[in-house]
């Protein structure tokens, strides 16, 4: 008995330190895996209510018995929920237990000048920085890099993508980033900012990113859910999708990566406004979807590699997530996201998955890249960073540099073999690497 008071103590000691108050419990993520039907059933029913916001898989729909099920529990239900679970025996633990507390560290700004060191890469950034650090990168390197507004969202911020051309050979080929279409996924505006930052800093010094930026330019789009983003900022830190409001429902925001006209709002998709997963009233109804298809559709010719970074769950993914069907050039682009994985596993010790998107997750139509593949950009990809469920959307800032050298090399990885092709040799690759 007296254990238990010392421990019950020390329990309540801990959530005065981290919350301040005694009284509040901290939002917590659970990892959940339903054994049976009816489980799975009363599973699905919990991701819906008690303002749980489900991380895995993305939709209700998509969970199954023996699978687990990561759910964000915020502090004022998770008594209740958890009542629940173990009323109906349902099998999970903490995954989290202070989920809190880490958005608080996500969120921190704690150094001097951003521009003092790159400590700066290393940390997440409010929207009003990532369009200051836009501006400020366009300005300090007039000549290499350019803020290309390529349109705007549905709140009216501008969409800027920064073109990066680092020598002026004439008829380069281009790659095409974008970050941030998933508003919480903070890992993925971050690498963007850190591989324009590489991308800047390492030209003349390594000798793979020289011979990649001699021959390739590169457009990355830093924030393509701008609205999203500021949102998880300020109001909600599980927000997914874009915000603009739908007819008929009080529900906001359309899941951008299923706005694309590819196999579009078929199964692994919702025309229910108020699910995660909404395709939106029609393909590219959304600006953001549009500005970036508009983009691509004017750009084809040069653009020859296209990738979209998300998270969480160390994956690389080709097409297609559209269609259970294998592209015409699935062994191309499988061979290319194997070797990367191979590379960042020999490198960094770490497991990245990779394949056919609707092989290795699920059915997701309406996605980005199975619109480019089926636009002609064949060299489409969608890579999910850091981790694999640990910490999932709330990645310390500890682990932005871990993910974001992981992913550049798989960025390298590819576009190396892509250059390699006997298409990319029309251009200029005679020069070779300058450093
Ligand atoms: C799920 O919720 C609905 C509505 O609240 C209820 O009718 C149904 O019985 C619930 N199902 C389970 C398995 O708990
Ligand atoms: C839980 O807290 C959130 C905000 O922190 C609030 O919006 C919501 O209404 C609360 N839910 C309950 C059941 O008290
Ligand atoms: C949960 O498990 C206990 C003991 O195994 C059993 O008595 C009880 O009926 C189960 N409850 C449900 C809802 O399955
Ligand atoms: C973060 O710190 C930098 C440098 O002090 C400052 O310019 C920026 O406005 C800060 N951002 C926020 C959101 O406080
Ligand atoms: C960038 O900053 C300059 C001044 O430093 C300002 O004139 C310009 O409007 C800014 N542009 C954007 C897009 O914020
Ligand atoms: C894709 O496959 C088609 C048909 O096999 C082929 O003509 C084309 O060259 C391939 N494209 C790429 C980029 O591999
Ligand atoms: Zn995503």
């Amino acid at each position: 008995m007296t254990t238990l008071w010392v421990l019950f103590i020390f329990l309540n000691f801990d959530l005065l330190l981290q919350t301040g108050q005694c009284t509040k419990t901290s939002g917590q993520v659970l990892s959940i895996t339903p054994n049976t039907q009816e489980q799975v059933e009363i599973l699905k029913n919990v991701s819906t209510q008690y303002q749980t916001g489900l991380w895995q898989p993305v939709s209700p729909h998509n969970i199954k018995e023996l699978t687990k099920v990561h759910l964000y529990v915020p502090g004022n239900s998770s008594e209740t929920v958890r009542n629940l679970l173990q009323r109906h025996n349902i099998t999970h633990e903490v995954m989290l237990p202070n989920a809190d507390e880490i958005i608080k560290m996500q969120m921190r700004n704690d150094s001097g000048d951003p521009r003092s060191g790159s400590t700066f890469y290393y940390r997440y950034h409010t929207l009003e920085d990532i369009y200051d650090w836009i501006n400020r990168t366009a300005h300090d390197y007039p000549d290499k890099v350019k803020a290309i507004l390529v349109g705007s969202s549905y709140e009216k911020r501008p969409l800027y993508a920064l073109k990066l051309s680092l020598n002026n050979r004439p008829n380069k080929k281009a790659m095409w980033i974008d970050c941030g279409i998933h508003a919480r996924e903070w890992i993925s505006p971050a690498f963007c900012l850190f591989f324009v930052h590489y991308s800047l800093s390492f030209y003349n010094i390594n000798a793979e990113m020289t011979q990649i930026l001699d021959n390739m330019d590169f457009y990355v789009l830093p924030v393509m859910n701008p609205d999203g983003y500021k949102y998880t900022w300020t109001k909600n830190r599980m927000w997914r999708k874009n915000r603009s409001p739908q007819k008929g429902t009080s529900c906001i925001g359309v899941d951008l990566n299923r706005n694309f006209d590819a196999n579009w709002c078929t199964t692994g998709a919702s025309p229910d406004p108020c699910t995660e997963i909404y395709c939106g009233p029609f393909p590219e109804s959304e600006p953001e979807s549009q500005a970036v298809a508009n983009f691509l559709r004017s750009h084809k010719e040069s653009i020859q590699i296209y990738l979209s970074i998300h998270s969480y769950s160390q994956m690389l993914i080709i097409p297609y997530s559209c269609t259970e069907d294998e592209a015409e050039n699935h062994s191309e682009l499988y061979e290319m996201v194997k070797t990367a994985a191979d590379n960042i596993k020999r490198y960094y010790k770490n497991i990245y998955t990779y394949g056919a998107g609707a092989q290795i997750i699920y059915l997701a139509p309406g996605g980005s890249d199975d619109w480019a593949y089926n636009l002609g950009i064949k060299y489409s990809f969608t890579f999910e960073l850091q981790d694999r469920g640990k910490y999932g959307f709330l990645l310390p800032p500890s682990d932005i540099q871990g993910a974001c050298n992981e992913a550049l090399l798989a960025v390298k990885t590819i576009a190396l073999k892509v250059m390699e092709k006997p298409q990319a040799a029309t251009s200029s690759r005679q020069a070779g690497p300058a450093a």
